[in-house]
């Protein structure tokens, strides 16, 4: 099976050079890889807990998605989304929160900032402090393990997030008796150099020494690259590249050979409005074709639109079965499913033909194939693993009802793999095939839909 690879960008400001070589070119990277799903979405949730303009949310999810697109992100092969089009993850991050311990969100580092900051300014420790800040965490776990991630590649500052994910899905497989949810590892990418912005801190945008990635265009990338702050050594006095973050900037997008280039141009005396003059020029050569797709994009926001769509269908593939999964796992039953296995389901008129999957009272999983009537047609072995029974529920979907459904004795049975997974119940077990032929035709228009 391929490793899955998640991780999310909260969509509340407009991406800058530095995000590009942080987050987005690697993540990019890492998607084309063989052996990776990868699973990108906006978390725009999260956005609403930074940011409550409207207007500013709704901007920054089209100049992401957009960047996203214009770099070449390849949303045929990528799970793309906008978390907020999964109405799955708010579900789970309740249920999350019902197994969540407050002291662990008490110790979150964002969270014990702004009692800190409050404490020392001598207002109340909770002071602007909304829940969304509060429970920031177990929304961020539901984006993870509602797809089961493996890996979820994040900067250094959200380690403690992916900490507290582990131990979220922990509890809730101990307190619910199975492996629900993998356990995501973090991913720190080493070699992923933080670009320094203008002043030579990092680059951010609550330092104001950002250089913008497309908005503005190329004369707003100049005006920036032309106020990166240098040493005041004059042309032809040799320059210290090293210490620079000009060079530092430049070579995060350059070759080993351009950079050695440059570098050694500085420290045979190149001067500073030279090399900012050859910074710019590389990275306009760099990202003006991207940014006519980026501008492109932005004015056919339905484009984007259908393609965001597209994800959360994708998405919601895996979230919604899951999802149901879950519900049973915490007891959201069917009423009927919560009865005695035997009890014959209440015949339900008009919904079609459909599978329901129940926790038997043993605790295995299990599940029935309905007729568009309610007629029970088949009734599934017990399995310890919930994952296996879904996996096996999808099988009897995807393969031809004639082969799966086989007579045998009174009765019938759904074979897969040589194994009977299913069976007729008591009640079809007529020995006519009457009740055979209903099961297959229920079976097909299921695989039909
Ligand atoms: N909290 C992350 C950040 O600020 C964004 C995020 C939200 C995220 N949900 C996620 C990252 C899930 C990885 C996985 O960077």
């Amino acid at each position: 099976m391929n490793i899955r690879v998640l991780t999310g960008i909260t969509t509340s400001g407009t991406p800058h050079l530095g995000n590009y070589a942080g987050a987005i070119r690697p993540a990019v990277q890492a998607s084309a890889q063989p052996g990776v799903d990868a699973f990108f979405f906006m978390a725009d949730y999260h956005a609403l807990i930074k940011c409550d303009d409207p207007a500013r949310v709704a901007r920054s999810r089209l100049e992401i998605a957009a960047t996203w697109l214009a770099v070449g992100l390849d949303h045929e092969r990528v799970t793309f989304y906008r978390q907020s089009d999964i109405p799955e993850i708010p579900e789970l991050t309740w249920l999350l929160n019902c197994v969540t311990a407050k002291g662990l969100m008490n110790r979150a580092h964002a969270y014990k900032a702004s009692v800190d900051q409050n404490t020392e300014k001598g207002l109340e420790p909770d002071d602007g402090v909304t829940m969304g800040l509060f429970s920031y965490p177990v929304l961020m776990a539901a984006d993870i393990v509602m797809f089961n991630a493996n890996k979820v590649p994040v900067g250094r500052d959200q380690i403690q997030h992916l900490e507290m994910a582990r131990d979220i899905a922990q509890r809730f497989n101990h307190l619910y008796g199975r492996d629900y949810f993998t356990l995501p590892e973090v991913v720190i990418e080493e070699d992923v150099a933080t670009l320094p912005g203008l002043d030579g801190r990092k680059m951010s945008k609550s330092y104001n020494n950002t250089i913008p990635l497309f908005e503005g265009g190329a004369s707003a990338l100049r005006a920036a690259v032309m106020r990166i702050v240098t040493d005041s050594r004059a042309p032809g006095a040799p320059k210290d590249a090293e210490n620079s973050h000009l060079y530092t900037i430049y070579r995060a997008f350059a070759t080993h050979e351009q950079a050695a280039a440059l570098r050694k141009q500085l420290e045979e005396g190149m001067g500073w409005g030279e090399a900012k003059q050859a910074l710019y020029d590389h990275l306009e050569n760099l990202l003006a074709p991207m940014r006519e797709k980026y501008f492109d994009l932005i004015a056919n926001p339905g484009r984007i639109e259908d393609i965001l769509q597209a994800g959360a269908a994708k998405a919601r593939k895996l979230a919604t079965p899951f999802m149901q999964e879950l519900r049973q796992a915490v007891g959201l039953r069917n009423l009927q499913a919560a009865q005695a296995p035997s009890a014959q389901p209440k015949k339900e008129k008009g919904k079609g033909a459909r599978f329901v999957s129940f926790r038997d009272d043993d605790g295995s999983f299990r599940f029935r194939l309905l007729g568009a009537d309610g007629e029970e047609l088949l009734l599934s072995q017990r399995f310890a693993d919930p994952k296996e029974a879904g996996a096996l529920m999808r099988r009897l979907q995807s393969e031809p009802a004639e082969t799966v459904l086989q007579a045998d004795g009174q009765g019938y049975s759904a074979m897969i793999d040589g194994v009977a997974v299913a069976t007729a119940p008591a009640g079809a077990q007529d020995g006519s095939g009457a009740s055979l032929v209903r099961a297959r035709a229920a079976l097909s228009s299921l695989s039909q839909e």
